[in-house]
């Protein structure tokens, strides 16, 4: 695409001697963050933190597509960052209405234009604003709805320790997350760190039922782990679903 930012703060680098030094890992990473980044992708400097490597996203909404029940029908992405999830939601074609909710404006900027470049954008609805505030407004007694969060992690020091302690998890910490959007569907997904305390996450599951946990690897490493809560089917037996011959 040849549409070029013209704010500051946003960027399409293709050149890497334009490319920030203290960036540079993600230089080498940006066709694996982003398949189509020749083709004109926007980033913040903080959006390479936070963005869903574009096979994870991929997978979470395969995963999404096969196993959320049939009657919800709306998936909201409370945290938008740059569109690497809004993006494969609004590719897998499960949903009617994909929600993408962005806070930074610059950062909601690039997903809207990146969803442009992946042919989507007009397929997303896209708000600007503070999650907690859009969901409770726009989303109150829907019972259609799903919502999937990859909050920020609190910076880039989150893997430091060997097991990451969610209620320290900065700005929201897990039981903030889950008790704003439990108010507002029971089919909550969060995108976390790999080393997340399972025993925190498993305090929340419903009395005598599990809690379905998922890492997402690449190249055979786990870049991070999704909780489901609610009524997901995992179970789906692919030969079940066959004709019989
Ligand atoms: C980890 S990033 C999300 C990355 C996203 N999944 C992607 O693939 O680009 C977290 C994002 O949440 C945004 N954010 C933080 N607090 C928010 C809030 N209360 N409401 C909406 N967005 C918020 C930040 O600006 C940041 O862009």
């Amino acid at each position: 695409m040849d549409e070029e930012p013209n704010e500051k703060g946003i960027h399409q680098w293709l050149d890497v001697d334009e490319f920030p030094e203290h960036l540079k890992k993600y230089w080498h990473q940006r066709f694996k963050i982003w398949q189509d980044y020749n083709k004109g992708i926007w980033m913040t400097e903080d959006g390479w933190f936070g963005v869903t490597p574009e096979p994870i996203a991929n997978k979470i909404a395969a995963h999404l597509a096969e196993s959320a029940p049939k009657d919800k029908t709306i998936i909201i992405d409370a945290f938008a960052g740059v569109g690497g999830n809004s993006i494969a939601f609004a590719r897998s074609e499960r949903w009617e209405q994909v929600f993408a909710i962005e806070k930074d404006t610059k950062a909601m900027k690039c997903a809207k234009h990146n969803a442009k470049v992946y042919g989507v954008d007009k397929k997303i609805v896209w708000v600007t604003g503070d999650c907690f505030d859009v969901i409770s407004r726009r989303f109150s007694g829907k019972t259609n709805v799903i919502i999937f969060a990859s909050p920020p992690w609190g910076g880039t020091e989150y893997s430091a320790e060997d097991v990451f302690d969610l209620t320290k998890m900065e700005p929201y910490n897990l039981n903030k997350l889950v008790q704003s959007f439990s108010m507002h569907s029971k089919h909550i997904v969060l995108y976390l760190p790999r080393t997340s305390d399972l025993n925190q996450i498993a305090r929340y599951a419903p009395e005598g039922k599990k809690l379905e946990v998922t890492h997402y690897c690449m190249m055979g490493a786990s870049k991070a782990l999704c909780v489901y809560f609610g009524d997901f089917n995992f179970d789906v037996d692919e030969t079940e679903e066959k004709s019989p011959a």
